[in-house]
């Protein structure tokens, strides 16, 4: 597997609430699925803090997650106890990904898998299972894969489906322009609500990481 050779390092990411942890290899070289975003520790933890409380999501459910990286969210919500994960990104990620799923097998008892799916290719979304939820954490990123980001979510949900999404905000480049069509994108087929900061992990939070939730209508 040629993301064997390559040098890594790995992080930790405990969840108390179940006395439970995820590691997480990331490689010191490559793009920037390779290595843990903080927007995806904000939206792990989130997720931990959410399923000790009335509104659980993860509870025997099918999730799938975008842009996974090294799947440190999709990792999370089968240890917290989604019955299926698919921890999805592009062909060069996969081999991080099936690293970072063995390394993590032994502690999660349900179904997790890795698959291929590049954002708007049909062929691919329709070899998905439509899931309970999709997780995507700092997606949005890339100005020509934000409109097939978008067709993705729509494709693989449902009216009773959620999609938790968290970014990072950024001021830099086009970034704030991107944001702003994202939500105009998703705002066409689906209502959002904000996860208000205290609502979130009390240590894993920060200013400018946002989570929202999506329902399609
Ligand atoms: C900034 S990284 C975030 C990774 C991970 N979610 C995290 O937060 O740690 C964006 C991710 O989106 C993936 N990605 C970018 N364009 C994509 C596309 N067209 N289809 C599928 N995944 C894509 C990248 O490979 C990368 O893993």
């Amino acid at each position: 597997m040629p993301g064997c050779a390559k040098k890594m390092f790995t992080r930790e990411i405990e969840f108390e609430s179940i006395g439970g942890s995820v590691e997480v290899n990331q490689e010191v070289e490559g793009d920037v699925g390779c290595v843990v975003w903080d927007a995806a520790i904000v939206l792990a933890k989130y997720l931990e803090v959410r399923e000790k409380g009335k509104r659980k999501l993860l509870q025997g459910s099918s999730v799938v997650e975008l842009g996974a990286g090294t799947g440190c969210v999709g990792l999370a919500a089968a240890l917290l106890g989604a019955s299926h994960v698919t921890l999805t990104d592009l062909p060069e990620l996969l081999p991080l990904l099936e690293i970072n799923r063995v390394q993590n097998k032994s502690n999660i008892s349900g179904v997790l898998e890795v698959q291929q799916l590049i954002w708007g290719d049909t062929q691919q979304i329709q070899t998905i299972k439509i899931p309970d939820v999709i997780l995507l954490a700092d997606c949005i990123y890339y100005k020509e894969s934000l409109e097939p980001l978008v067709s993705t979510v729509r494709s693989l949900s449902t009216t009773t489906s959620t999609t938790i999404m968290s970014y990072e905000q950024r001021t830099d480049g086009n970034k704030p322009e991107l944001q702003r069509r994202f939500f105009e994108l998703m705002g066409e087929n689906f209502t959002k609500r904000q996860i208000p900061e205290e609502e979130h992990h009390e240590t894993y939070r920060s200013d400018d990481i946002s989570i929202f939730e999506f329902k399609k209508r």
